[in-house]
């Protein structure tokens, strides 16, 4: 029997599958849907005070598709936040939590930079019973030019900031969704976690231009002749969600990561979960394909874990992130698993040595100090035999 239920933050999810925030949380009855269908959580649409100054385009969607069939690669939005009102997106969450219980909702709320603006968000979503908070550091259109959004999330001492405002007040679980707009996530990640954040999510849709309509030469989605570039979502910018994942991963040990970039199936999510997250969100392959997706998910992500023998999911949270390394450690480990076929074991592990010894020159030479990750210092044979144990 596979245990799908987890805890996170103290909040108990009876499946790790979430959906993202975006059109699939956009109002109290979709989600009450959604919950009805089996999903573990939500986080909703994200919204601010002010909703009178969030105004929408239409079209606002572009499709990157396969060139060989239809099926939608990519996905580009250039959606703001939620043009609902404020109170009514408190009444909302209040009904939700009285009707639903046991199912996880989670805020995601956004604010401008300011102390009291934060404080006040915070202080009165509470109040409606929610689990939870996102705070969405990582809208990469619209928002930025009101110093909301990716501004805060691009900029390490705001990101810390933000996230001390709200943890003064906030007393429920924080998670700070980040944007992938930038070369180091874990830089503004360990911000977020400085300034108190709980738990980390991401990535947010990544900066792009879907593409240019060669009949009208104009950028795509096309208002009025113009556009903006958009945010990138849906299976194309799955490696490198699972990239940065990864990388947030390893620098902070033991953090609850909300993963999500281009999820569409369970064995999708099962990489998440091997990369470090401890939940998963779906929002474009929700668009795509359906709340209904949620039962897949749920079958394909037990297969996996049945194939595996892995009773519940804290069994292989990070279980791959070990087997990254550098690429010079690459390369040795194949010239050694070369040799070792060549001329048996024995010789193999002088070699080893005299390789350590050399990085170790070479690598004090560049500057650099060395860091013995378990990784390097194991031999290809040890690796594999710590690839079995994982599968044992
Ligand atoms: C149309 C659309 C609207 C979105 N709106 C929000 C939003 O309001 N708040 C937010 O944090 N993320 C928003 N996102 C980003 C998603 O939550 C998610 O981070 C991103 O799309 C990557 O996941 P996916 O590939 O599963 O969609 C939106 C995405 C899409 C496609």
């Amino acid at each position: 029997m596979t245990d799908l239920s987890i805890t996170v933050n103290g909040m108990k999810f009876e499946n790790p599958f979430l959906l993202g925030s975006g059109p699939p949380g956009t109002n109290g009855k979709v989600i009450a849907r959604s919950y009805d269908l089996g999903w573990g959580g939500m986080v909703c649409k994200t919204f601010s005070l002010d909703a009178s100054k969030v105004i929408n385009t239409a079209p606002r969607y572009a499709k990157l598709r396969g060139r060989t069939s239809d099926e939608v690669i990519g996905f580009q939005n250039i959606e703001l936040i939620s043009d609902r009102p404020y109170q009514d997106w408190l009444d909302d969450l209040r009904q939700l939590k009285k009707q639903y219980p046991h199912k996880i909702l989670i805020a995601s709320i956004m604010e401008e930079c300011r102390k009291e603006a934060w404080q006040q968000i915070v202080r009165e979503v509470q109040e409606t019973g929610v689990d939870g908070f996102e705070l969405n550091l990582s809208c990469p259109h619209g928002m930025p030019e009101r110093k909301m959004g990716m501004a805060v999330g691009e900029n390490p001492d705001l990101v810390e900031e933000v996230a001390r405002w709200v943890k003064e007040v906030a007393r429920i679980p924080v998670w700070a969704k980040m944007t992938p707009n930038v070369g180091n996530p874990t830089v503004p990640a360990g911000a977020a976690l400085k300034g108190g954040a709980d738990g980390i999510a991401m990535i947010n849709t990544i900066l792009s231009v879907c593409g240019i309509d060669l009949k009208t030469l104009r950028p795509m989605p096309t208002v009025e002749g113009y556009s903006v570039p958009g945010g990138y979502s849906g299976q194309a910018v799955r490696p490198i969600a699972l990239r940065q994942i990864m990388e947030v991963a390893r620098a902070n040990p033991g953090v609850e990561i909300s993963g999500l970039g281009g999820i569409e199936t369970g064995y999708d999510a099962a990489q998440f979960f091997l990369l470090g997250a401890s939940t998963v969100q779906v929002c474009t392959g929700a668009m795509l394909r359906g709340y209904e997706i949620i039962t897949e998910l749920k079958d394909e992500l037990s297969k996996f874990m049945v194939d595996h023998k892995f009773a519940n999911l804290r069994e292989f949270i990070g279980k791959s992130l070990p087997f990254f390394s550098t690429h010079h450690d690459l390369v040795d480990r194949q010239k050694s698993a070369r040799d070792a076929k060549r001329g048996g074991a024995q010789p193999q592990r002088a070699r080893r040595r005299d390789l350590e010894g050399r990085h170790r020159q070479r690598d004090q030479h560049a500057g650099h100090q060395l860091v013995l990750r378990p990784a390097l210092t194991s031999s290809p044979g040890a690796a594999a035999v710590a690839l079995a144990a994982a599968h044992a």
